[in-house]
């Protein structure tokens, strides 16, 4: 049990535990609440549409997904993930009508010990650059601002390629420990450790999307995990949670056709938005989205912890946005 600040509350008593399934509903409730009352939505409760983030992440895995209890009542949440050497969180979020209080401090404490357990290499998240509470907040915990992360989007057309490619979605069971491992390789190119695996798997078996796997003339090109319309992209979204070119010379030409086959599947699939992140300090990949007619939707920031680029530099073709 942690104690709340008890100068400002001194009756309330705060908890900090793990998400139970019966918690979900009031935490999708209250995360909705306190991002639209934020962002000055006239009715909070529709700001993200039929995007769902609550339920996919405290699926993916129920021990990652914190929730904060005040005298009983269920009043903040947040959710870490982790993709072997990296550890990111969120979202977060507490009740509008208790902001201020150390809720929010507390639900970070239970995270930032989480990335310890772990001995993560690197741990981040992606937060409102324009906030000073935000950065304070965040920086109390040693992470720190670094460069905008714009989330961009477009109408998806058949690409060069034409055809989507192979996905993990089309693989037999004994087939998908390979592709995990080869998407491992990848990713350990570009940052010693990194490993999608979880997130691939939970997109699989969730039925939020699926993760392409482009194959090039020496082996894996590269690999998207995307989000496909209603879960966490959204009716009629392609969100492209993580994508990874194989690092090395012809790099960009292989995020060229990746993105290509991105656009294809979106394509495919009827959908009539896609939707990527990427970090401005990949700026290669960054001027290579806006180059393909992608327009920046939003500017979010990276903090990062220790305050190092990890994969966030400009030889990585890398999307994501850490949302
Ligand atoms: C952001 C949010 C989670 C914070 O929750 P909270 O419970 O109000 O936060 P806390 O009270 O624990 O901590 C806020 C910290 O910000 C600090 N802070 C506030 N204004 C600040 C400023 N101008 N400069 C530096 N630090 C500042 C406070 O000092 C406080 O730390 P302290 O108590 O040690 O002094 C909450 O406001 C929320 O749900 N917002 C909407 C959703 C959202 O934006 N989520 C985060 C997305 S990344």
């Amino acid at each position: 049990m942690t104690a709340i600040d008890r100068q400002r509350d001194p009756a309330a008593a705060l908890i900090v535990r793990p998400m139970r399934e019966s918690d979900v509903e009031a935490a999708d409730r209250i995360m909705r609440t306190a991002f639209g009352t934020f962002l000055g939505a006239p009715d909070p409760l529709l700001v993200f549409g039929d995007a769902q983030y609550v339920r996919p992440r405290f699926a993916a895995e129920p021990s990652w997904a914190f929730t904060a209890e005040l005298d009983g009542k269920l009043v903040g949440s947040t959710f870490a993930a982790r993709w072997g050497s990296f550890g990111f969180f969120g979202p977060l979020s507490v009740r509008p009508n208790l902001w201020d209080r150390g809720i929010a401090t507390a639900l970070m404490a239970a995270v930032v010990e989480l990335f310890e357990r772990w001995q993560v290499k690197q741990a981040a998240l992606f937060t409102f650059p324009h906030s000073p509470k935000h950065i304070g907040l965040y920086q109390k915990f040693g992470f720190w601002p670094q460069y905008l992360t714009p989330l961009l989007e477009k109408a998806p057309v058949p690409g060069r390629r034409g055809r989507p490619g192979r996905t993990f979605g089309e693989l037999a069971e004994h087939e998908r420990p390979a592709a995990l491992a080869t998407c491992r390789d990848l990713t350990d190119g570009i940052f010693p450790g990194l490993d999608l695996a979880h997130e691939i798997r939970a997109t699989d078996t969730q039925g939020l999307g699926d993760t392409l796997l482009l194959e090039g003339p020496d082996g894996l090109a590269g690999f998207a995990v995307c989000h496909l319309g209603a879960g966490e992209a959204g009716s009629g979204t392609c969100y492209v949670k993580f994508a990874a070119a194989r690092a090395g010379a012809g790099a960009r030409d292989r995020f060229d056709e990746l993105l290509d086959a991105c656009e294809a599947l979106a394509h495919a699939r009827g959908l009539k938005r896609i939707v990527a992140g990427v970090n401005a300090a990949r700026h290669d990949a960054y001027r290579r989205l806006l180059a393909r007619g992608y327009r920046v939707s939003f500017e979010g920031v990276v903090m990062q912890r220790p305050n190092e680029a990890g994969y966030c530099r400009p030889d990585v073709y890398v999307l994501d946005d850490l949302r």
